[in-house]
């Protein structure tokens, strides 16, 4: 199976990503994640992604098409994927297609998810990241069992630096103007569902799973 999860920051598409990934045994491929890894280890295309990612604004196109193509060509892609944060522009959409192309893999869906701007902004101003293994909890929706600590593997949980309140608005004012058009873009294809992404991390699950079981899925 070979899906995008396709939404605004903060509506829950790499919670949404953890548990279809490890459901349907297909490797999880996160941009974000992976530019985070480059910063912290300080390698030059960390250290070129950080400035962009500090500020809210999209990291050059050329730099995630080739961090993306280097993972779709790894064996454990050869399966299906999900990709969770790429394509976020036509550029990237056409790069991606082009690559998929190529390797006669099609796209089985793609997952737009639909939430509130005023539940977004609750989401990423609440949202408590562990630097060590990933894990993402919620203050209220989500703590962790011991406050401040990460319960898969101990580390102290930290907000990330683009969830402060000016930083969120500059990413949203940049998904709407770059990233919104994909929705489109898919919908022409005829792969495109929405997801009602509001409700409990279960709720949405349900929802999510009623989709991606529908029959002709892959
Ligand atoms: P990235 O890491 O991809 O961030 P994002 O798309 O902005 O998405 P988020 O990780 O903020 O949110 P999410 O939808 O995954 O929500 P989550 O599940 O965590 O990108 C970061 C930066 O990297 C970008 O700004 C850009 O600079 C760069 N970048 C990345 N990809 C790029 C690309 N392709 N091109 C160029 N630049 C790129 O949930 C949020 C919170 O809500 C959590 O606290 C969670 O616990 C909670 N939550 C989740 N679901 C629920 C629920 N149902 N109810 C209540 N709370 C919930």
């Amino acid at each position: 199976m070979r899906i995008i999860f396709l939404g605004a920051p903060g509506v829950g598409k790499g919670t949404q990503a953890d548990f279809i990934a490890s459901k349907f045994q297909i490797p999880k491929i996160s941009t974000g994640d992976l530019l985070r890894a480059s910063v912290a280890q300080k390698t030059p295309l960390g250290k070129k992604a950080k400035e962009y990612m500090d500020k809210g604004q999209l990291v050059p196109d050329e730099v995630v098409i080739g961090l993306i193509e280097e993972k779709l060509n790894s064996e454990e892609c050869q399966r299906g994927f999900l990709l969770d944060g790429f394509p976020r522009t036509v550029a990237q959409a056409d790069a991606l297609s082009r690559l998929l192309a190529a390797k006669q893999q099609p796209l089985d869906r793609v997952v737009h998810f639909v939430l509130s701007r005023k539940e977004i902004i609750k989401r990423l101003s609440g949202r408590r990241s562990c630097p060590s293994c990933s894990a993402v909890y919620h203050v209220e929706a989500r703590p962790p069992q011991k406050e401040g600590m990460c319960d898969m593997c101990g580390a102290m949980l930290l907000q990330r630096s683009d969830d402060r309140p000016e930083t969120i608005e500059a990413r949203l004012k940049v998904y709407e103007q770059q990233t919104t058009p994909l929705i489109e873009y898919y919908r022409a294809l005829g792969i495109l569902s929405e997801l009602d992404a509001s409700g409990s991390v279960e709720e949405v699950q349900q929802r999510l799973l009623a989709i991606l079981t529908r029959p002709g899925m892959a």
